[in-house]
């Protein structure tokens, strides 16, 4: 390395020199009439549009090349070269090769050229290093690069959604810039209320927005859609995207299975119809059953389109109403859409030859069946209850008059002592009087006067008194009342046993 230089001269003039450095623009025009300009301070174009970036520079400089630099400072770069043998593809000079017009274009601009350039005037180092030092610079010129949002996306539920269920539809854009971006969302014409849509950063200098709806489908939607509206700046029409609801609605089909006629005579046919009514989508498939067991049809009608948009398809089996076919269930079973099968059953009734419309044919679902089952049952339980307490009370009452030594007398009936009657088959037995209500004090008192009686008598003593004639009179308490005549006149043959008795 060589020694420095030790001229008091140059040093004197590198101090300005330095000062030049530390404190750029300031100061030049007056020592070296140099000056740079950077009219604009601020550069708006559409992504794809041309950026121009203006420049100049007049009087005289030490020499240096001129450079554009986007950013300042650390992240610097440097997007022309006045030097550089290989200019960016995208960069061109407004007037090339002039030595006071550094005015540049940067072709189709990206959000990410977006930043602020600075236009400066660079000196040779003076040998001392290789860096060139900045000399003067202009006061930047900040590009906005406005990006036009995407196309709209409108997406809906993965699955098909029946009446009812709320469903969430989404519609995106991204790669916009500003920011600012405005979603209105309309149901064929009318608008909907939506969520404030999301606005996250989709890339360098660019927006992605996200906005999301609930929509409870209708049966009617079938022929509706949705409409997502998007609003930027960048846009001088709103984009749009629609979105046929009919791709994710599901209108199950309601069934109804009708026999015709309802009650046939033997060997005639019947005409079972299935109407399944207002479905959609148009896929369905209709199969019968007799009995739970596959019945071949071979007119099978296509479905008819409504005005709704909806389906409607009729589906008709004949069958001959054979003696052994009496009660046969005939079900209609419709399977829609790839779902679980739905169906709906009718009987085929066969009138007797005599009797003709005695019962009725109907239709009845599987849950009317266990309906009617239940019913059956519980109705069948009460019919056997009630006969099993009519039998009891029954055999109670045999019981009662087959006893050839007591019976039970209602107290109405004659709460009066014994009553006694006559028996042409010469039975012999007890007539006793019960009181058989609840006792009460006052019937005790009564009853303490009223005496009970039981009356034996038999028409047989031919032996006279050895003859053996008795009552059994279990539970019954003898009182030590005095005899009493008969109630009624004694028959020459009769013997008697009065018994009087008193309860508890
Ligand atoms: C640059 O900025 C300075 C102060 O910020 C101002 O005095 C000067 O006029 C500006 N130059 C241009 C070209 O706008
Ligand atoms: C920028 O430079 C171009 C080309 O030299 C010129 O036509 C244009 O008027 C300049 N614009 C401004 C704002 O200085
Ligand atoms: C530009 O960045 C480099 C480092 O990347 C730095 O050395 C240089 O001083 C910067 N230039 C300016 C003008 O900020
Ligand atoms: C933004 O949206 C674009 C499509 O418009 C997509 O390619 C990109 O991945 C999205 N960026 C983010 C961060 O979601
Ligand atoms: C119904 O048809 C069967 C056989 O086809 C026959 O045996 C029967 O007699 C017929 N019954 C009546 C009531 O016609
Ligand atoms: C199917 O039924 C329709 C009436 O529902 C009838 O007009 C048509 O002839 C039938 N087709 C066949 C092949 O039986
Ligand atoms: C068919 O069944 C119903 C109900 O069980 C009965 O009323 C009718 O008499 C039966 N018909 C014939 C022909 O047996």
């Amino acid at each position: 390395m060589e020694p420095h230089p030790r001229d008091p001269g140059r040093a004197a003039w590198l101090l300005p020199c330095l000062l030049l450095l530390v404190l750029p623009g300031v100061g030049a025009q007056a020592v070296q009439n140099f000056s740079l300009q950077q009219p604009q301070t601020k550069v708006s174009v559409a992504a794809g549009e041309k950026i121009i970036l203006n420049c100049t520079i007049s009087g005289f400089a030490e020499p240096g090349p001129v450079r554009w630099l986007k950013g300042w400072d650390s992240g610097n770069k440097t997007i022309y070269d006045q030097k550089s043998k290989e200019p960016s593809p995208r960069v061109t000079r407004a007037v090339p090769g002039s030595g006071t017009d550094f005015t540049i274009h940067i072709e189709k601009a990206q959000p990410a050229d977006m930043g602020t350039y600075y236009c400066v005037k660079f000196v040779k180092s003076d040998g001392l290093t290789s860096v060139d030092k900045v000399f003067q610079r202009g006061n930047g010129t900040e590009v906005s690069v406005e990006a036009q949002p995407s196309p709209p996306l409108l997406s809906g539920p993965e699955q098909r959604a029946e009446p009812e269920q709320p469903v969430s539809f989404n519609c995106t854009t991204g790669g916009f810039f500003p920011k600012t971006i405005g979603v209105k969302w309309f149901k064929d014409k009318d608008p909907m209320v939506a969520q404030q849509p999301q606005v996250t950063e989709g890339g360098v200098k660019t927006y992605n927005m996200s906005s999301t709806v609930m929509v409870t489908l209708q049966k009617a939607d079938v022929r509706s859609q949705l409409i997502c509206e998007v609003q930027h700046s960048t846009l001088q029409e709103p984009l749009r995207e629609r979105y046929q609801l009919s791709r994710v609605l599901r209108v199950p089909p309601s069934l109804e299975v009708r026999a015709e006629p309802s009650l046939v005579e033997v060997n005639k046919t019947v005409t079972f119809t299935c109407l399944v009514k207002e479905f959609y989508p148009a896929d369905v498939s209709v199969s019968w059953l007799e009995n739970e067991i596959g019945i071949k049809v071979e007119n099978v009608s296509q479905p008819l389109e409504l005005s709704q948009g909806l389906y409607e398809l009729k589906s008709q089996v004949e069958v001959q109403a054979t003696e052994e076919k009496n009660g046969s269930m005939i079900t209609c079973m419709v399977v829609h859409d790839s779902q679980a099968p739905a169906s709906k059953s009718a009987f085929l009734w066969i009138s007797n030859p005599g009797q003709g419309g005695l019962s009725k044919g109907f239709q009845m679902d599987k849950g009317d069946m266990v309906i009617y089952i239940v019913v059956g049952v519980v109705c069948t339980v009460l019919a056997l209850l009630v006969a099993a307490i009519l039998y009891l009370i029954r055999t109670k009452q045999i019981k009662g008059k087959s006893s050839p030594s007591a019976r039970l007398h209602e107290p109405e009936k004659s709460s009066e002592a014994t009553t006694q009657e006559s028996d042409p088959n010469n039975l012999t037995y007890a007539d006793l009087n019960f009181e058989r209500e609840r006792k009460t004090i006052r019937r005790m008192v009564e009853m303490s006067q009223q005496s009970e009686y039981a009356c034996i008598q038999t028409n047989q003593a031919p032996n006279g008194d050895d003859n053996l004639t008795y009552a059994d009179l279990d539970m019954v308490h003898l009182s030590k009342a005095p005899k009493r005549p008969a109630p009624r006149p004694e028959e020459a043959s009769s013997e008697y046993a009065s018994v009087q008795i008193t309860r508890k």
